[in-house]
């Protein structure tokens, strides 16, 4: 069931690099809810974004107008992930979630996280099955469903995400504890509204929205169509 309001994630992925803490400022300003912070590792996926002292020198940005905190949601997309996990929790993350295949030890990397005073999230990759959940979920506060393969933005969202958003919905539900439901690539106006039918309540949008002038436009056109 849901009882938490719908909750939109920019990825600072598709914003402009040379001027990153007013993109968070600006995007804040007209409506972000969260910041999604895309960690690449040319590695686990074929592209390097930024690392823990970007995510601190953004923190301080990474409030509203009034003052009020805005929570960092940094999605790992690295291999191995304890170390860095440990220093993106040290740089200010309010959420970190990693890719399970990535880490040897899923639990011990969620454990880890939490143990700093962090949310941890999973992560599923389009062609992954959910079936760590069944021995993790007790102990998350965030699934987090790929609707495209990690590494790039401005991607095809990939319709099968719907069939897995509709299970993992499922899961929380008779789990029955608060977990966010969040779902990332591809995600527009056009779209948002049937990813949310299918029990989605988080949404990281990148070139959806960096990708025009007016930020506020095109968050307010998403919370329209999920209103
Ligand atoms: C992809 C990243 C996404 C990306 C989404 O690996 O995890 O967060 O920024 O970008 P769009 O919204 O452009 O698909
Ligand atoms: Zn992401």
């Amino acid at each position: 069931m849901k009882t938490t309001p719908y909750r939109i994630a920019p990825s600072i992925l598709s914003a402009d690099f040379a001027r990153l803490g007013e993109e968070v400022r600006n995007v804040i300003a007209a409506g972000a809810d969260w910041i999604h912070f895309d960690v690449m590792d040319n590695h686990y996926v074929p592209n390097l974004t930024f690392g823990p002292m970007i995510c601190q020198a953004l923190k301080p940005h990474a409030k509203t107008p009034a003052g009020e905190a805005v929570p960092i949601d940094v999605h790992l997309m690295v291999e191995p992930v304890d170390a860095l996990a440990a220093a993106f929790a040290e740089a200010g993350a309010d959420l970190i979630s990693f890719h399970p295949d990535a880490s040897p030890h899923a639990h011990r990397s969620v454990q880890a996280i939490k143990a700093k005073g962090v949310k941890a999230g999973l992560v599923f990759n389009p062609a992954q099955p959910l079936a760590v959940l069944d021995w993790l979920i007790d102990d998350i506060d965030l699934i987090l469903i790929m609707s495209v393969n990690p590494g790039f933005g401005g991607q095809s969202f990939i319709d099968s995400a719907l069939r897995k958003v509709e299970e993992a919905r499922a899961r929380i539900d008779r789990c029955g504890r608060d977990i966010r439901l969040e779902v990332d690539g591809g995600i527009k106006a056009e779209n948002i509204r049937r990813v949310a039918d299918a029990g989605a309540d988080t949404f990281v949008a990148g070139s959806a929205i960096f990708g025009q002038s007016d930020y506020k436009a095109v968050i307010d056109r998403m919370r329209g169509a999920l209103a």
